[in-house]
């Protein structure tokens, strides 16, 4: 079964009872634009929508990919605006933990800032040698949202979480292995193969258990202070600094900082 979207490839495997979903911006990385964010959105509730029609478990896992060279290079940044107000972006970054079943990050490439964030949100993530991981947003001068950093620091511990986020270094996938932001890596070759007889493994499995483990783990972590987050990532949206790196970024230069 596929459905039509414009930057995602949505698709659900009835036999195996696995869905798909595709970041589809090849010439930008999978950067998530509105339109993918609402379209990742849509993508998971059609999914919902499989679970209801069938009464039950209709969907016994989910893989998240990107095509081309990245996972995804996080937020648009050409989209960035100054001043807009925050409505809720970091929607599309829960949404791989929102939906009940297993979801699996499939990762080939970049996976940077909200990228990395959406990557955290999803249940397991199994990578390929050449991937990349990193929060970028520190050189835009704003933190990373979406619960990123709460994921991170669960999943990394504190020390290491906040020398990611304030140095925004890119480490390789045998680190991420290390630091725990990835569970295994294969090579390019290998990689679809292993996400495959993984999730089949998953979708082999009694599907209410699989979604209660998941859930008593996910119990575990404790709620973001969204609001701070928020109310801070707001703050420096307003910042001059910010403004200088959208800008730099956009006219391909280096950006002068003035902590202003
Ligand atoms: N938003 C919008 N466009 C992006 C993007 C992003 N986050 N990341 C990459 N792109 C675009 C580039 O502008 C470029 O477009 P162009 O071909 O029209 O010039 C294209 O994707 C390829 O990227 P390029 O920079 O040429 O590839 P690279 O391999 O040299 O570098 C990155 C890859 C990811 C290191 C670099 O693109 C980068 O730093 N991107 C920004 C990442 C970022 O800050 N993300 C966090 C946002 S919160």
């Amino acid at each position: 079964m596929r459905q039509e979207f414009e930057t995602i490839q949505w698709s659900f495997d009835e036999s195996r009872g696995v869905g798909r979903i595709v970041l589809d911006r090849p010439d930008s990385l999978n950067a998530l634009s509105g339109t993918i964010r609402r379209e990742i959105i849509e993508g998971f509730a059609e999914f919902e929508r499989l679970d209801e029609a069938a009464d039950g478990v209709a969907v016994r896992a989910v893989v998240v990919s990107g095509a081309g060279d990245a996972f995804c290079a996080g937020a648009d940044v050409t989209e960035f605006a100054e001043g807009t107000e925050l409505t809720h972006p970091e929607l599309v970054y829960e949404a791989p933990s929102e939906f009940a079943g297993p979801v699996v990050a499939e990762i080939d490439g970049y996976c940077l800032g909200g990228g990395l964030v959406f990557a955290l949100h999803c249940d397991i993530r199994l990578a390929s040698e050449r991937s990349e991981f990193g929060l970028p947003e520190v050189d835009l001068g704003i933190p990373a949202i979406g619960g990123g950093l709460g994921a991170l620091r669960a999943t990394v511990g504190p020390g290491r979480a906040k020398r990611l986020a304030v140095t925004g270094e890119r480490v390789d996938a045998e680190q991420a292995a290390t630091d725990g932001i990835v569970d295994e890596v294969y090579s390019r070759e290998t990689l679809s193969a292993a996400v495959d007889e993984l999730v089949d493994t998953i979708a082999s499995k009694p599907p209410l258990a699989v979604r209660s483990s998941l859930d008593i783990v996910d119990a575990y972590r404790s709620a973001p202070p969204e609001q701070f987050e928020r109310r801070e990532s707001q703050r420096l949206r307003e910042s001059e600094d910010y403004r200088e790196a959208v800008a730099a970024f956009r006219e391909d230069r280096e950006p002068e900082f003035t902590g202003q």
